[in-house]
């Protein structure tokens, strides 16, 4: 996402013809000026398609919570994203993050158990390691870390979800495809028949998982779903396909965009990088800052449930909402100086993670990967330069970074220690 401060950029009569559902303003345009925009002059707005669809938006931060709290006027039931706006999901009601509470809250309440910090804590030393092999190549010289950082949620989710480490490239490019479908380098074909076909191939992998374990789920995350019981019966096999897929790519989406997202603003403003290196303490607050400022889920969607009004404007039955996450980041209501990078920002109520009952139900173990990425970084790395400019996602639904090399000046005895850390756990499988 490119990050502009200019709020002067787009004229209030302007507002009407910014498109927010084309992937290429976030591929490579800059929606920050249109967000701030309309926070300012028209904070709920709508758009109409070409093909006569149509959605509200919703860009002040109290706006995007309510929208994405209160359940009993905006449901989830008919899907959450743009790239499925007017149809009908079919996995609501049967997919946690397209469920309305009370069907909701059964699903969440065991899967919460599972991705509770206290249960992830056996992992750390594990993903310490992982982390320390992706960085690795920095002791060479110039590394794609974007490209790495892609591959990084497969190491966790994967390992948790207990699928085959043979399966993770496909299932990280199947993911990517699902979100970026209109990306020159993601789509199969047109559009619409990338989505198609990496939904179809998602939900084959699964269901073909399930089955295989049929009578010996095993004790991991798919495992545990798979044993789960929902309002007294056990979980449907389409339920837990849909849930396994929400699982993924709800972690591998955005988990590498928070990654290269922060490490671009810290290179952008080394000041801010240098105080966290001189203070490790101040990494928990790096990562928050580093969230708030990539906002790596740019929306999420709602259906409005009977006629209702957000600042006097009135919305139908039926009328898609969409909950700008990236612009609440942004609104200078909330955030003192919001365009500026802090790492010692407080309080920093983001919503990067979403708000209310649907609130990212893997943000302990997103923070959990991302402060151990940071802790190692910070601690080896005295210095990133940029190597060639970055190249964005093209979605409307990630703020994504796909291309981002970067070389480093490393802190004394750092190179040994990543050098070990290769010897100790066999070659360093990711991208250069
Ligand atoms: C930096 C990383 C992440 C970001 C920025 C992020 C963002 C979000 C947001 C904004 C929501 C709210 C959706 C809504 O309101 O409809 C959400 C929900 C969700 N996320 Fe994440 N997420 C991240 C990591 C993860 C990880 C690691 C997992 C998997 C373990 C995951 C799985 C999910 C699931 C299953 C939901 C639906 C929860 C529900 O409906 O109750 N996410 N995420």
């Amino acid at each position: 996402m490119k990050i502009s401060a200019d709020d002067t950029a787009v004229a209030p009569h302007e507002i009407g013809e910014a498109d927010l559902h084309a992937p290429t303003l976030y591929g490579s345009g800059d929606p920050h000026p249109i967000w701030t925009a309309m926070r300012r002059h028209s904070p709920v707005h709508r758009q109409e398609l070409p093909d006569g669809r149509s959605f509200w938006s919703v860009t002040r931060y109290h706006d995007v919570n309510d929208v994405l709290r209160d359940h009993t006027r905006f449901t989830s039931n008919r899907g959450t994203l743009l790239s499925i706006l007017g149809g009908r999901d079919p996995a609501g009601g049967k997919m946690m993050a397209a469920s309305d509470p009370p069907v909701h809250t059964s699903m969440r309440r065991p899967m919460m158990d599972m991705l509770s910090a206290r249960a992830l804590r056996p992992m750390v030393p594990k993903v310490r390691r992982v982390v320390n092999r992706m960085i690795a190549p920095l002791a060479a010289g110039s590394w794609n870390l974007a490209r790495a950082a892609a591959d990084f949620p497969m190491a966790f989710t994967g390992t948790l979800m207990g699928l085959p480490e043979a399966d993770w490239p496909r299932l990280t490019r199947l993911t990517t495809m699902a979100v970026a479908p209109d990306d020159p380098e993601f789509r199969q074909g047109k559009g619409g028949g990338t989505l198609a076909s990496a939904h179809h191939e998602l939900f084959s992998y699964f269901s073909g998982e399930v089955r295989r374990r049929a009578g010996e789920p095993g004790d991991d995350l798919v495992g545990s779903l798979m044993r789960m019981q929902v309002g007294g019966r056990a979980f449907r096999h389409d339920e837990i396909v849909y849930n396994c897929y929400s699982l993924l790519l709800g972690a591998n989406v955005t988990t590498p965009h928070a990654v290269a997202g922060t490490v671009l603003a810290l290179i952008d403003h080394p000041e801010e990088y240098r105080r966290v290196a001189a203070d490790p303490d101040l990494v928990t607050g790096a990562v928050e800052e580093g969230l708030r400022w990539s906002s790596p889920a740019n929306h999420f969607m709602r259906y409005v449930v009977q006629p209702t009004e957000i600042r006097g404007v009135e919305l139908r039955r039926g009328d898609a909402v969409v909950a700008w996450l990236g612009s609440a980041n942004r609104d200078e209501e909330v955030f003192a100086d919001p365009f500026r990078f802090d790492v010692t920002r407080s309080p920093n109520r983001h919503v990067a993670f979403g708000f209310g009952p649907h609130y990212c139900i893997g943000a302990p173990l997103a923070r959990i990967a991302l402060r151990l990425l940071f802790e190692e970084i910070v601690g080896k790395v005295a210095e990133f330069r940029l190597d060639t400019p970055v190249e964005h996602l093209t979605s409307n639904f990630v703020a994504g970074i796909k291309d981002m090399r970067v070389s480093a000046r490393l802190r004394q005895g750092a190179a040994e220690e990543l050098e070990e850390a290769i010897s100790a756990d066999g070659p360093v499988p990711v991208t250069r």
